[in-house]
């Protein structure tokens, strides 16, 4: 490999472009963090922060799909801080959304440990099913806010901007645009 620096992952010698993302060089050698905003198909964001890595040194938490890896950087992917901080994601998210239909977040619960009633109290996205489009249903219990279907039908895939999110009463939703939302892509 050329062009290369050499980083620490979990206490071994890591060879790597540098211009990846830590979450490319996880992946490389078989250690994806877990995700949840961010996409192959998308340009990550750093929205939800499911996918922190303890750097030493570094005061809080780096979101591997968005952090460039540098030369000598001490990277732990399973340390107490890190387990932790998604542990904490997971049961905020579970608390607001209805994340039943979610294998893939029912597993990262699963493997972390969530509390599943840790926030009994915590406000809910409970609602109506909306179906008043020939186009699609939407069931705003189940959006996580991800930003993927956004993006999908902006810049990085269709540049309809067919949707956006925006704000109802005190949760954020993501909303169609009449008029090109024909030519969006599923969600
Ligand atoms: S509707 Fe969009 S923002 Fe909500 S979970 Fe699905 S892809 Fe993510
Ligand atoms: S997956 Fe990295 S911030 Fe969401």
């Amino acid at each position: 490999m050329t062009n290369t620096i050499t980083l620490t992952i979990d206490g071994k010698k890591v060879q790597a472009s540098p211009e990846a993302t830590i979450q490319q060089v996880l992946e490389s050698i078989n250690k994806p963090a877990p995700l949840i905003c961010a996409h192959e198909a998308t340009t990550p964001e750093g929205l939800c922060r499911q996918c922190v890595v303890e750097v030493e040194g570094w005061r809080v938490l780096a979101p591997a799909c968005v952090t460039k890896v540098s030369a000598g950087m001490v990277i732990h992917t399973a340390s107490e801080r890190v387990i932790r901080s998604r542990r904490t994601i997971l049961e905020m998210l579970n608390a607001s959304v209805d994340l039943s239909e979610s294998p893939e977040l029912q597993s990262q619960m699963d493997e972390f440990g969530a509390n599943r009633e840790r926030f009994p109290e915590a406000k809910t996205r409970e609602q109506d099913v909306k179906d008043d489009n020939p186009f699609f249903v939407r069931d705003y219990e189940k959006c996580l806010m991800c930003w993927r279907c956004v993006q999908a039908c902006g810049d990085d895939i269709q540049y309809t901007y067919a949707i956006s999110i925006g704000i109802d009463g005190f949760i954020c939703i993501v909303r169609e645009h009449v008029g090109v939302v024909a030519n969006a892509v599923s969600i």
